[in-house]
């Protein structure tokens, strides 16, 4: 992906074509090449074309559907997904698409960032597909990755005291593990239920917490055990509400569990963990092993490394965002994030994997490289930059980050200012969005600079965006598209036919989620 690019095609001379459609014509090329001066710059060569025009997360639903249209089931229904590839259903796009196809998998609300959208369009093309075959006997492993034992050893704020936000800095352990990375990509992480909500929910269901239930592995389990360990309490799924349906003995709770199953807008409770439907649905109560056969198995979480192993040898550093809610008068806690905020210390070794990623810094070390992750989005640029400064690298580099208050969410505010200073930085553009009346993002940052944005790109540039997807990915990407319209005057669709470019070329990498 990173290896030397073709030189940048330039309109001849002698081609019919005023010396103003000339000028235009060289521009666009050079930015869809990504080098005004050819061979000057070390953009890299156009990776494959891609087989799936819809495998883009940018584009909305609506649009991925009208791409997979009049394909085969397999490939519609890999289009209805988020095409993050994040490895969160233990599948990637295609072959989660493909699972389900082929009926080796049965669940369709697998693809958390797809999220209710993703469900409904599943559910909607299978319904209105032939059956599928029969599921083979076997599910074959999804994702295979090396799982080794690692240990947190810290757990400390990053945010400072007067903030609305709990981001953590973690330090994890590799040593004799045997896992290595390289910067830009994540670790996925096993994490544990809270055993507090084990026992209330062992409580609700009056079990002793002894009582044997199969795991997903086959084994059998004490179901405390099971619930701790090996089972997602967090996200019961439809096999789940309908069992609780089946085995409801009140009309109007059968009826409400079945609403959940068909995913209806009003259907309540909403965002429902197994807790609370178990404590609205008293009349529901199926055998405890069938519970526990209905219910997916906890998966583990991944996490932008935020380390360079030349800095931080035998060690992989993260950028945790602790999520925690109030929903229906309870806390909520995000199972792995309040996992290795609080607990995972004490735990001892837990398993971890590292997933290989895309995202990559670029072969040459003078090519500019452009980063945009506010919040944790940060995370694997403080990677890449920690790798830079080991290897004593002084490029063009520049990163936009934002978060809500400078004050209190500047996040390695300090060891950015080090890296200033030193020339491993050589810009910081910054956007807190609540220290002023109105909000400043990243990209009102990026469009005020936008001349210069575009002179990093056109001269071979790399573009890097980390963070969430659902919002803010979605408006820089909006934001690079205005730039290449008013900088380089080009028409929304050559604008487009850019960004799709310089995605084909590696130059325009995301890590969103
Ligand atoms: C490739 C990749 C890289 C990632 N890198 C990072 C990273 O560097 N740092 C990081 O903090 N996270 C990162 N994440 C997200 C991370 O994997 C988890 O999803 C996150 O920590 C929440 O998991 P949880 O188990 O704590 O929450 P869960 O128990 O899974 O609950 C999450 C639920 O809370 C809601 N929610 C509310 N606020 C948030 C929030 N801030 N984040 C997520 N869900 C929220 C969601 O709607 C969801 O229903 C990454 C995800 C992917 C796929
Ligand atoms: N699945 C979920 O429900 C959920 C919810 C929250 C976060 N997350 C995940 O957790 C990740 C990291 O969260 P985080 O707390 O570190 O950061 P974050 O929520 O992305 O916030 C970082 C900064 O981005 C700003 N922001 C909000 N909307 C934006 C937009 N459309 N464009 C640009 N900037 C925008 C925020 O401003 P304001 O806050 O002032 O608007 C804040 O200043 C997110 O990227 C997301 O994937 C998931």
């Amino acid at each position: 992906m990173n290896a030397i690019s073709p030189p940048t095609p330039i309109i001849p001379d002698n081609a019919p074509f005023t010396p103003a459609q000339r000028a235009w014509l060289n521009g666009f090329l050079a930015g869809l090449y990504g080098g005004a001066q050819a061979g000057q710059s070390a953009a890299p060569a156009p990776v494959e074309a891609e087989d799936f025009p819809w495998h883009d997360p940018a584009l909305e639903m609506e649009e991925r559907m009208a791409l997979a249209a009049g394909k085969p089931l397999k490939r519609r229904l890999m289009a209805a997904m988020a095409q993050l590839d994040c490895g969160q259903c233990g599948y990637l796009c295609q072959s989660y698409a493909e699972a389900l196809a082929e009926g080796r998998e049965e669940s369709a609300s697998l693809c958390v960032p797809g999220a209710k959208a993703t469900t409904k369009m599943l559910k909607s093309l299978l319904a209105d597909a032939p059956a599928a075959a029969a599921p083979a006997a076997v599910k074959p492993a999804a994702v295979e990755k090396k799982t080794a034992l690692v240990r947190v050893l810290q757990a400390s704020r990053l945010t400072l005291p007067g903030s609305a936000k709990d981001v953590r800095h973690v330090v994890i352990d590799l040593a004799g593990s045997g896992l290595h990375y390289e910067p830009g990509d994540s670790i996925g992480l096993a994490a544990q239920n809270d055993p507090a909500l084990v026992q209330a929910l062992l409580t609700s269901l009056s079990a002793t917490g002894d009582e044997p239930v199969p795991c997903p592995d086959g084994v059998q389990r004490p179901v405390r055990e099971a619930f701790t360990t090996h089972l997602d309490i967090a996200r019961p799924q439809d096999r789940t509400t309908e069992l609780l349906a089946m085995a409801a003995t009140h009309p109007r709770h059968a009826e409400a569990l079945r609403k959940l199953t068909d995913g209806d807008d009003d259907a309540e409770p909403a965002h429902a963990d197994l807790l609370d439907l178990i404590e609205a649905f008293p009349s529901a109560r199926p055998p405890l092993a069938d519970l526990a056969r209905s219910l997916p198995s906890l998966k583990p979480r991944l996490y932008s490394i935020a380390s360079s192993l030349r800095a931080t040898p035998g060690q992989v550093h993260l950028c945790l965002g602790v999520v925690r809610d109030l929903r229906r008068d309870r806390l909520r806690q995000g199972v792995a994030s309040c996992f290795l905020a609080d607990r995972a210390i004490e735990m001892g070794p837990i398993a971890a994997s590292i997933t290989t990623s895309h995202f990559r810094l670029p072969a040459d070390p003078a090519t500019p490289i452009i980063m945009c992750g506010p919040g944790t989005g940060i995370a694997p640029f403080r990677a890449f930059l920690q790798e830079r400064a080991a290897l004593g690298q002084k490029g063009r580099t520049w990163l936009f980050f934002g978060d809500q208050r400078g004050a209190t969410d500047f996040l390695f505010r300090s060891e950015l200012e080090a890296w200033l200073a030193d020339g491993t930085l050589s810009r910081l553009d910054t956007a807190f969005s609540r220290d002023q009346a109105e909000k400043i993002y990243v990209q009102h940052r990026m469009k005020e600079a936008a001349s210069d944005l575009w002179r990093w790109l056109q001269e071979g540039g790399h573009f890097y965006i980390c963070g969430d997807a659902s919002r803010m990915a979605k408006d820089v990407d909006a934001t690079l598209r205005q730039i290449a319209r008013s900088e380089g005057r080009l028409t929304e669709d050559q604008a487009r036919d850019w960004i799709v470019a310089l995605a084909r070329q590696g130059r325009y990498q995301r890590d969103v989620y």
